[in-house]
């Protein structure tokens, strides 16, 4: 892991440089996109920048047109004519095609370099398995699986994180007193010293309320991935058909008036008990639950609480100048994110 970077991130150094001024939120997703190349091989890190911008800018344009283009209805209905046909479903094509090329030279670079024991990065991991299994014809570990699970854990973990992230700093702007409660939290448990790690939220209640309930309220994704029920079954009284055709609704969770306090108001208290601790909600879902729940919940988890607690501790977030209210109506897409919207970060 490059640790350099990781430092400067801590320290928001990119966002130091704006000396207080407004930034687009968007900013964000350079950081976010960077951390996920960093797990994945850590040769990203020698990535010429512009390349790295351009990895994130199709991320963002896949995402953008999976559901928002009427293109995508179209392709699903007639799919072989729409191969012939132009539209904005051809960006989506060489948006993956770039990227999974992409991912397939990271993959050969670290090939040439050998698969060493020491390095811990996933494609070294996977490589070594690839090794291991060689003899078993049924395995399904190879260099293709290997680059679409990189596309996958790509495409899953970038947009979803930006999102949240823009959404806490969103609501730490609508709500100062909250935001500078996280603060007062953070100054008093961690030394000015220290680099923020996810140990750290055991001593941090309050801002681990903030980040949980963000997720909550801003509800990123609706819906998990569809599943199809593999036998006829009862649930709370409703009969579902063997073969029937399920589509988990978060939002119906992390909403629900019976669950939640005050459902449809930013509450940290909906994760604190009376005398301000911490308290693990069962109904809290963002990342879904059962056996396709989100493979990177932990990852995301982790990132979230080190990349809010850094930037919150080193900057106040504010509006610009003459700007006076906070639209916090999402854009309805695959990954729901706020309007584009600027901030201030004066340094704390
Ligand atoms: C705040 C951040 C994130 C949120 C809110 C989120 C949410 C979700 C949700 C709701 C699902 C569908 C679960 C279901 O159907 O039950 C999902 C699936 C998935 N997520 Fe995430 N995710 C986040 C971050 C990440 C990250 C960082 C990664 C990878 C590093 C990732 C990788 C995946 C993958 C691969 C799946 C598909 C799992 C499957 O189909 O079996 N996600 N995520």
């Amino acid at each position: 892991m490059d640790r350099s970077y990781a430092r400067r991130t801590q320290r928001g150094e990119s966002i130091q440089g704006l000396g207080g001024g407004a930034f687009p939120a968007l900013l964000l997703k350079g950081w976010v996109g960077r951390l996920g190349g960093l797990q994945a091989f850590e040769v990203t890190a020698q990535l010429k920048s512009i390349k790295r911008q351009q990895l994130l800018d199709m991320k963002c344009s896949t995402g953008e047109l999976q559901v928002e283009s009427v293109c995508r209805t179209l392709y699903n209905a007639f799919p072989s004519l729409m191969q012939h046909l132009p539209g904005p479903h051809k960006m989506v094509f060489s948006s993956c095609e770039f990227m999974c090329s992409f991912i397939r030279k990271e993959v050969e670079n670290c090939q040439k370099g050998g698969v060493s024991q020491e390095q811990k990065d996933y494609t070294h991991l996977y490589l070594a398995q690839i090794d291991k299994e060689k003899i078993d014809s049924t395995t399904t570990f190879d260099e293709d699986n290997l680059v679409q699970v990189i596309f996958d854990l790509f495409a899953g973990g970038t947009d979803t994180l930006v999102a949240t992230l823009s959404w806490a700093l969103l609501f730490m702007v609508a709500h100062p007193n909250i935001q500078e409660q996280v603060q007062k939290e953070l100054g008093s448990a961690l030394s000015p010293s220290k680099l923020v790690c996810y140990e750290d939220r055991k001593r941090l209640p309050y801002t681990s309320a903030v980040i949980k309930e963000t997720q909550r309220f801003s509800n990123v994704i609706l819906f998990g991935a569809p599943r199809v029920c593999v036998d006829d079954m009862n649930v709370l009284g409703n009969f579902i058909e063997k073969n029937t055709l399920v589509i988990p609704d978060l939002c119906s969770i992390n909403l629900d008036p019976k669950l939640w306090e005050t459902p449809r108001q930013f509450n940290p208290n909906h994760f604190l008990d009376k005398d301000g601790k911490f308290i693990v909600r069962d109904e809290f879902l963002p990342f879904g639950t059962g056996s396709r729940a989100c493979l990177g919940k932990h990852i995301a988890q982790v990132e979230l609480f080190v990349l809010f607690t850094s930037l919150v501790r080193a900057f106040t977030f504010r509006l610009p100048e003459g700007v006076k209210e906070v639209n916090t109506e999402p854009v309805i897409a695959a990954v729901l994110h706020p309007r584009p919207f600027k901030l201030c970060a004066v340094p704390h």
